[in-house]
């Protein structure tokens, strides 16, 4: 297949305000490697920067609405990508989905309401939950032979002593599972029977790696659609992060008022002008893109995972099926993971993210944006060996 898009020209980022290459700790003479924050150093599919800049010479820029059409693309993305029929007046609208997820805990839990995460997890799961002043019960996933899975046992224990919510990452950040059908009947039949609410967090869920798939949670079964909100959003897929545009979809009516609800109430009922235009592109124009990006991905993976063994096989790389984050295992080097964080950064000038922000499971782990051009993942790699091979 001919290659339309480029993914190996590195496009300078620096004094671009951008938080992975401009923020606090990359500085240094600007000589950091950041492969910490989940956003990617790819230039977007080109019919988004078109769109943008046509919205933007229009020059006025006030209270926008999403049209007809904004609906209407998200639809088809859900049906053509994931096989999922949704109907219009079910999307909801939030500027990111760590802002909905907490919003949606501040609709639907009271101080004191239980709520089941599985560390380790994208860390902001954790504070939405102390946000909120809810109960936190963790169901921590098990790691089996370098691969992860969930202890449905101790699920079930938590869901039998009441839960409420169950705040799930499908696909898995940091752990890049990509949950089978199996595994995901057997939660939904939980779910159902403790009548616990999902909030499954699918914001990776475009971001699977070739030959694999991605099931919706809310399409397992209508039962299980009525107690099933799903969030997603181009932001990961088409590395749109900073427009903030993201998919709240909720069948269930009387959910969908509540949080509708709440965030009007909260000044957050609609999004800014840019995202709008955004998300459009992306879901209209950006599937060719998309196909060529996971080719990319899955290909830095691999070439992350021979460079693993070849020359730093003190590390363990986690199996991953999706997302564009490597979860290592850095245990067997007998340093904790902040200390090795913060050497990373100060003696090899390269940026991870220490595994305990994870919570339970992740100390001694760092996670590895690998979404950047091949020889910048390459550069950062050396940077890592030449460190662990001088300790
Ligand atoms: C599972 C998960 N949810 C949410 C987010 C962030 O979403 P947003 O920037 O829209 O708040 C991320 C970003 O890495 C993520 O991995």
């Amino acid at each position: 297949m001919m290659q339309e898009y480029d993914f190996d020209t590195i496009i300078e980022r620096r004094h671009t305000g951008s938080a992975k290459w401009d923020g606090v700790h990359c500085t240094r003479e600007n000589g950091r490697i950041p492969m910490w924050v989940a956003d990617m150093d790819f230039l977007c599919p080109p019919e988004i920067t078109r769109a943008l800049m046509k919205r933007a010479e229009h020059g006025i820029y006030g209270y926008a609405i999403c049209d007809e059409s904004y609906y209407e693309v998200i639809v088809n993305w859900m049906q053509k990508r994931h096989g999922w029929k949704i109907e219009k007046d079910w999307i909801c609208t939030s500027p990111g989905i760590v802002t909905a997820l907490d919003m949606l805990l501040r609709t639907y839990t009271e101080p004191g309401d239980k709520v089941v995460i599985q560390p380790p997890v994208y860390y902001p799961f954790f504070s939405v939950v102390a946000n909120n002043k809810c109960e936190l019960l963790e169901n921590p996933l098990l790691l089996d032979e370098g691969k992860y899975r969930i202890d449905f046992e101790d699920l079930e224990e938590k869901f039998k002593s009441g839960t409420k919510i169950f705040l799930f990452c499908s696909p898995h950040n940091p752990v890049g599972r990509v949950w089978t059908r199996e595994e995901l009947v057997r939660l939904g039949a939980l779910c159902l029977e403790y009548d616990v609410l999902v909030i499954a967090d699918e914001i990776h869920s475009d971001l699977i790696f070739p030959g694999l798939t991605h099931h919706v949670f809310a399409d397992l079964s209508e039962d299980l659609a009525r107690q099933t909100i799903v969030c997603n959003a181009p932001s990961k897929t088409f590395n749109l992060a900073g427009l903030q545009a993201s998919n709240i979809i909720i069948s269930n009516p009387d959910l969908r008022k509540r949080y509708n609800r709440t965030m009007r109430n909260s000044g957050l009922g609609l999004l800014n002008v840019f995202a709008i235009e955004g998300l459009k592109a992306a879901y209209t124009f950006g599937e060719p893109w998309l196909d060529e990006l996971l080719v990319y991905l899955k290909a830095n993976y691999d070439f992350l995972q021979t460079f693993i063994e070849e020359k730093t096989p003190q590390l363990i790389l986690t199996e991953a099926e999706g997302t564009y984050l490597a979860w290592i295992d850095f245990r067997n080097l007998i340093l904790d993971d902040a200390a090795v964080e913060q050497q990373l950064k100060n003696e090899a000038d390269l940026i991870l993210e220490r595994g305990s922000l994870f919570g339970t499971g992740g100390q001694g782990f760092q996670r590895l944006n690998f979404a950047c051009p091949r020889v910048l993942l390459s550069a950062g790699l050396n940077r890592l060996a030449y460190w662990i091979n001088t300790q």
